[in-house]
């Protein structure tokens, strides 16, 4: 792991703590966070307002998300749209040939270019993540079960994406799509989300030097020293 990948746990370790300070009162640095046995963090000592929080994070190329509902069940994901050196377009959906169905790969590819392909391989992906995410499973959810059919983006925002799981549309489920500074985020949504909770309301973009990154806001010493003699990237 480099310098940027820990930066970006890190921020999303923070976001969550940010978030769960905001909604609940209480400093950041009380909440002790653990991960259940696929991996997914949950709060140990949640406050009265947090005991229904369902919330995730992600983060990739140069982003951290964080997304959260007290009712409804959410997952988030986000991807930066690019393509290794030395690969080409093909060379490298070829690696992720299992991860789609025939019709999800039909759509992928529909658009004559490279750069709409890949665009469109990366949105897909966003939405299969912030699926499993929002269920909890990872990736032990056979992707091949959830098949999307991707709606119209207007202004880099899509809403009207639907998921069959197992060949039966879920309308359970929704998708907030967003295409920002050359990143899908996407965040899953099951259920209603409570008055206030709406996306549109609460879409905020913070640096990361405006978190309060330091010592006390981490869960233990060890990940900060570590973090700090990584190298930035490969
Ligand atoms: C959790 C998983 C689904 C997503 O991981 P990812 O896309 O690599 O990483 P993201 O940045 O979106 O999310 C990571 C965060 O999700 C959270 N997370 C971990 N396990 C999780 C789970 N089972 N459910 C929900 N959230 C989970 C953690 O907060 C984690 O942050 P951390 O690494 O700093 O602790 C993982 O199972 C995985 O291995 N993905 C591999 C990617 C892949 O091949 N995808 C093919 C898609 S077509």
């Amino acid at each position: 792991m480099y310098k940027r990948d820990a930066k970006q746990s890190m921020a999303g370790r923070l976001l969550m703590r940010t978030c769960f300070s905001k909604l609940s009162g209480a400093f950041p640095e009380c909440f002790v966070l653990s991960r259940d046995t696929s991996g997914k963090p949950y709060l140990v000592n949640p406050p009265a307002t947090l005991t229904a929080l369902s919330f995730n994070v992600s983060h990739a190329g140069d982003y951290a998300t964080f997304a959260g509902s007290t009712s409804a069940k959410v997952g988030v994901d986000v991807m930066k749209v690019e393509l290794r050196r030395n690969t080409t377009v093909e060379q490298f959906f070829g690696h992720m040939k299992r991860q789609f169905t025939d019709f999800e790969w039909q759509r992928i590819r529909s658009p004559g270019s490279d750069r709409g392909k890949l665009f469109n391989f990366y949105r897909y992906w966003c939405l299969k993540e912030s699926y499993v995410k929002a269920i909890g499973t990872g990736l032990k959810f056979g992707l091949l079960r959830i098949e999307f059919d991707i709606g119209q983006i207007e202004d880099d925002i899509c809403r009207t994406t639907t998921v069959a799981i197992d060949g039966a549309i879920d309308s359970d489920w929704r998708f907030e799509e967003a295409y920002l500074d050359n990143h899908f985020i996407t965040i899953a949504v099951q259920g209603e989300v409570s008055a206030g909770e709406d996306v549109e309301d609460n879409v905020k973009v913070v640096k990361f030097d405006d978190l309060n990154v330091n010592k006390d806001l981490l869960d233990d010493e060890k990940y900060f020293v570590s973090f700090d003699e990584k190298k930035e990237c490969p």
